[in-house]
């Protein structure tokens, strides 16, 4: 079961478990199930309004995960949150190549991780 941190400028911390292996929930519904007030949009990939930063509690290395998904790297792009070079490279590695994400497009990893979002 792993352990998802979610830190806020303005909420306290709270640590959340997240089911093992589900492969289907992501940061934001999992934040939205513990009332936790990270901002979204259009829930798809296309605003980037859900955006964070994640990290991997041991900081030893970027959280696991495949390569970003269409909508996350367009997203990504627009906001100047990934470079071309970072792009190419994802598809070289097959790993997320930036902290920054998509809180309604990562899906929890069996993985203890931070996650950062913006407070209004
Ligand atoms: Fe629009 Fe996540 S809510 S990109």
């Amino acid at each position: 079961m792993a352990l998802i941190t979610f830190s806020s400028p303005l909420h306290k911390d709270k640590t959340v478990y997240a089911v093992a292996g589900s492969h289907t929930q992501t940061i934001l519904a999992l934040a939205k199930e513990h009332h936790i007030p990270i901002d979204f949009g259009c829930q798809e990939g296309n605003c980037g309004t859900c955006l964070v930063k994640v990290s991997s509690m041991d900081g030893k290395r970027a959280p696991m995960g495949g390569p970003l998904n269409v909508r996350e790297v367009a997203a990504l792009t627009e906001l100047g949150h990934i470079t071309k070079a970072e792009i190419d490279q994802m598809y070289v590695d097959d790993i997320p190549p930036t902290q920054w994400r998509l809180a309604c497009q990562m899906i929890v990893r069996d993985e203890d991780i931070l996650v950062e979002y913006p407070s209004k």
